[in-house]
C-alpha cells in the first residue's frame, strides 16, 4: 500500500515514519498521539480519487483529517486506518466579486478565507472559536455553527456547489454558483454534516455577503432568563436586523471566563450575562441605533449592568470571554462537554434541573452553561475530579433526560462523531436511522470511509 500511495501523491507525502504521530493528534487533545497506518496527503481532487480508489480495491479504511478541531473524536483513528490530510489542498481557486461567491479547496483555513474575501469587501459570516485552525472542508463535512446562525444560518445555508470524492472513487463535481438550482435531488446536502461518511469534500463554492462597515458590541448583565428572553427579541426589533451575534452566560460560567484583570469587570454577582454584537453598513446610524437599543432595554429595567465596546480591539476582547472556552476547560482537572438543542422555553429550567441534579454527585465541581441562545442550543462544560467511564455515562444521563420529551437534539452543532453515538437515537427515530445506514451502504458499501462515525 504504502508503494502504491506513495505513487499517487509522491514519496514524500505519505508519512508513516512516527514524525506524523504528534502532528496529526487531536487539537483538543494534542497528547494523545495518532494511532494509523499512515498520513496521505494528497493536492489534487485525482489523488484524491486515486488514493480511495486504491483504499476500495485493497479494503483499507481511510479517516479524513482537516484542521482536527473537531469535539466528538470525528477524525479518531485505529492503527488499522489511513489518514488522508486535506491540509496541502489549500488554494483559494476564486472569488466572484458579482456573484458574490468563493470557491475554495477543502485545506484551506477558515480564518484565511474570511480574510482573503474580506480583502474584496466580502464577507463570510462562519465566526466560532476554532476559525484559527478549521478547514473550509471540514467545516462543510460537519455543518458548522457558531455565534452568527440565527442570522445568517448554519454552513449548510453558505454552501452552494462542492465537488467531492466518493469512497470509490468517483468524482462529482457540482461547483455552481447559482443560489437556485431546484433540479432534483440537491445531492450537496447529503455530504453536509455527514461527517466525512459519503465522501471526502475536495472543493466548495460559497455564498457571500457585503462586508460590514460597522460593528458593535456590548456585554450586559440581567437578572432573570424571561428577561434574557425578552432582551432577544427586542434586540432583533430594534436593530432592524443588524443583530449578529446573542451569547448568553450563566453565572458560573463568567466568572471562570471574565479576566481577572481586564477592562470589562462587570461584577461577578449577576445570574445573566449577554454578549450582543451588532453588524450593519453605516458606521453613525449603527451605532446610534445600538445605544438607543440598550438605552431602551435599560429603561425597561431589563440590563442590570453593562459595557459598551469602543472599538473594534474592544469587541474582540469583549467577545473572547465568551469564546475561549480552553479557560473553561482549563480549570478542573477534567471536562465533560455539551453541544444539545432545546426549545428557548424551558432552557432554563433544564438548566437548573441539570445543574442541581450534577451538583449532587461528589464528583462534580461545576456546571458551566452558555451558548447561542437565539438558537436555543446550548454549551455545558461539566467540571469533575473523577473520569471513570461509569461516571461519564451518569453525567450524560442526566444532561440528556430531557431531551426527547422536549424535542431537542443531542448534538446541535458538533455533530455525533465517535462519542454521542450510543445517543443519535435519542434525537433521531428508528425510521430515520435505518434510512441513514441505507445511504451509507449505498454509496459505501465495504464501509471504508470515516467509518464508525455516527452510527
Ligand atoms: C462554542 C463552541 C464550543 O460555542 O461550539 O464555543
Ligand atoms: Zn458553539
Amino acid at each position: 500500500m504504502i508503494e502504491d500511495l506513495k505513487k499517487i501523491v509522491g514519496p514524500k507525502n505519505v508519512l508513516s515514519g512516527g514524525a506524523e504521530k504528534e502532528r496529526f493528534s487531536h487539537v483538543w487533545a494534542t497528547d494523545i498521539p495518532l494511532s494509523a497506518k499512515g498520513v496521505v496527503l494528497p493536492s489534487s481532487t485525482e489523488q484524491i480519487s486515486e488514493v480511495l480508489r486504491l483504499c476500495y480495491q485493497h479494503h483499507e479504511e481511510v479517516v479524513v483529517h482537516g484542521g482536527l478541531t473537531n469535539l466528538v473524536g470525528g477524525t479518531q483513528t485505529n492503527s488499522n486506518q489511513w489518514v488522508v490530510s486535506l491540509e496541502r489542498m489549500n488554494a483559494i481557486e476564486e472569488i466572484d466579486i458579482k456573484a458574490k461567491t468563493v470557491t475554495a479547496q477543502a485545506g484551506v483555513v477558515l480564518a484565511e478565507l474570511i480574510d482573503a474575501v474580506a480583502a474584496q469587501a466580502l464577507f463570510l459570516p462562519l465566526h466560532f472559536g476554532a476559525k484559527g485552525s478549521a478547514q473550509i472542508g471540514g467545516v462543510v463535512a460537519t455543518n458548522a455553527g457558531g455565534m452568527r446562525v440565527f442570522r445568517y444560518g448554519m454552513t449548510r445555508n453558505l454552501v452552494l456547489g462542492m465537488e467531492v470524492v466518493l469512497p470509490t472513487g468517483v468524482v462529482l463535481s457540482s461547483l455552481k454558483k447559482i443560489i437556485k438550482d431546484n433540479s432534483g435531488y440537491d445531492l450537496k446536502q447529503l455530504f453536509i454534516g455527514a461527517e466525512g461518511t459519503l465522501g471526502i469534500i475536495t472543493k466548495v463554492s460559497l455564498r457571500l455577503f457585503e462586508l460590514p462597515t460597522s460593528r458593535y458590541a456590548a456585554l450586559v448583565a440581567l437578572k432573570n432568563f424571561n428577561d434574557v428572553i425578552r432582551f432577544l427579541r427586542m434586540m432583533q426589533r430594534e436593530l432592524s436586523g443588524n443583530l449578529s451575534a446573542f451569547e448568553l452566560m450563566w453565572q458560573a460560567t463568567y466568572q471562570k471566563a471574565a479576566p481577572k484583570d481586564g477592562q470589562f469587570q462587570l461584577s461577578p454577582e449577576y445570574p445573566y450575562y449577554v454578549f450582543v454584537e451588532c453588524l450593519g453598513h453605516d458606521l453613525q446610524k449603527d451605532y446610534r441605533a445600538f445605544e438607543d437599543a440598550l438605552a431602551l432595554a435599560d429603561g425597561k429595567k431589563i440590563l442590570l449592568d453593562g459595557v459598551l465596546a469602543q472599538s473594534e480591539r474592544e469587541v474582540e476582547s469583549l467577545m473572547r470571554i465568551r469564546e475561549d472556552t480552553q479557560v473553561l476547560r482549563d480549570s478542573f482537572v477534567s471536562t465533560q462537554h455539551f453541544d444539545i438543542s432545546l426549545p428557548i422555553d424551558v432552557m432554563d429550567k433544564e438548566v437548573e434541573r441539570i445543574v442541581a441534579d450534577l451538583e449532587q454527585l461528589p464528583f462534580i465541581d461545576a456546571v458551566l452553561a452558555f451558548g447561542h441562545i437565539a438558537d436555543g442550543n446550548l454549551h455545558l462544560v461539566v467540571g469533575k475530579n473523577e473520569t471513570t467511564p461509569v461516571i461519564f455515562k451518569t453525567i450524560e444521563s442526566i444532561v440528556y433526560k430531557n431531551l426527547k420529551k422536549h424535542l431537542g437534539s443531542v448534538s446541535a452543532e458538533h455533530g455525533i462523531g465517535v462519542h454521542k453515538k450510543a445517543h443519535l437515537k435519542t434525537s433521531k427515530s428508528p425510521e430515520e436511522i435505518a434510512l441513514m445506514k441505507t445511504l451509507k451502504q449505498a454509496v459505501d458499501p465495504k464501509n471504508l470511509l470515516n467509518p464508525g462515525r455516527i452510527f
